[in-house]
């Protein structure tokens, strides 16, 4: 790159910067898988116990989870290393912004060790797309399940919910405020 091309991008505004295509990929595939493991619990929730439909959403539940771990995992290595991180504005909004995505990881992170923990404490298969099986930590235990299953449970709502707050902003920032917050992370524009 010519030098005064370097020096006009070290210069250009901030926001006019994009995320890389890596951490665009590993955004969308984290929300879809989140939205999709949410939404098949409450799908299996208000159908019979025992029924085949309900049986598999779990069983798909459990191999959608592991997948996400992974793709977790890749994303939170990918932004620790060489993942683009785009500054924020040290106003109010950037700061509330910050927190809000440092606390979305974190919840994440609960919720994929309370997902092995309840499926350890359950007792029952751990496959993935019954291509092979997690090994158990520990025993079954029906208390512990108890605790782990409510536990598991309203991290997903909270989840759920800051998340929808999380877009609700950026749709803000899209339509209200017309910046470009939204667009950096699409991959088009
Ligand atoms: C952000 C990701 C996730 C969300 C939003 C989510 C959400 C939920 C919800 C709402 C339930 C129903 C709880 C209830 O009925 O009380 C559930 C059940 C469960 N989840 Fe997740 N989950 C996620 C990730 C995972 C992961 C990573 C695993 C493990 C690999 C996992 C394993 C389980 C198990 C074992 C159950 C109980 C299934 C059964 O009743 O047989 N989840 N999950
Ligand atoms: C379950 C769904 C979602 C989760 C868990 C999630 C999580 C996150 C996290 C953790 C970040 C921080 C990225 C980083 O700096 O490493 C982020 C950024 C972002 N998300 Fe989401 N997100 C979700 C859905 C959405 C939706 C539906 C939209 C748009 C309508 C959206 C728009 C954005 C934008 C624009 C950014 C970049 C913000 C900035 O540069 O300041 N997200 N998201």
């Amino acid at each position: 790159m010519a030098l005064d091309q370097a020096v006009a991008a070290a210069h250009a505004p901030v926001s006019k910067a994009r995320y890389d295509c890596w951490t665009i990929c590993l955004h969308w595939l984290t929300a879809l898988l989140v939205v999709g493991l949410f939404a098949a619990a409450y799908v299996w929730n208000s159908l019979p116990p025992g029924t085949p439909l309900r049986k598999w959403l779990q069983a798909i539940h459990i191999s959608f989870g592991l997948l996400f771990t992974v793709v977790f995992v890749i994303r939170l290595f990918w932004r620790s290393s060489r993942g683009r991180r785009l500054a924020t504005e040290a106003d109010a909004i950037g700061i509330l912004s910050k927190g809000m995505h440092i606390l979305l990881y974190a919840l994440l992170t609960a919720q994929v060790l309370l997902g092995f923990l309840l499926r350890w404490a359950q007792g029952e298969p751990f496959l993935f797309f019954g291509l092979f099986s997690v090994p158990s930590l520990f025993g079954p235990d029906k208390a512990l399940s108890h605790i782990f299953e409510w536990l598991h449970n309203y991290t997903a709502w909270i989840i759920i919910i800051l998340a929808a707050g999380h877009a609700i902003a950026a749709l803000t920032h899209h339509y209200l405020l017309r910046d470009d917050v939204l667009k950096r992370m699409l991959p088009f524009n």
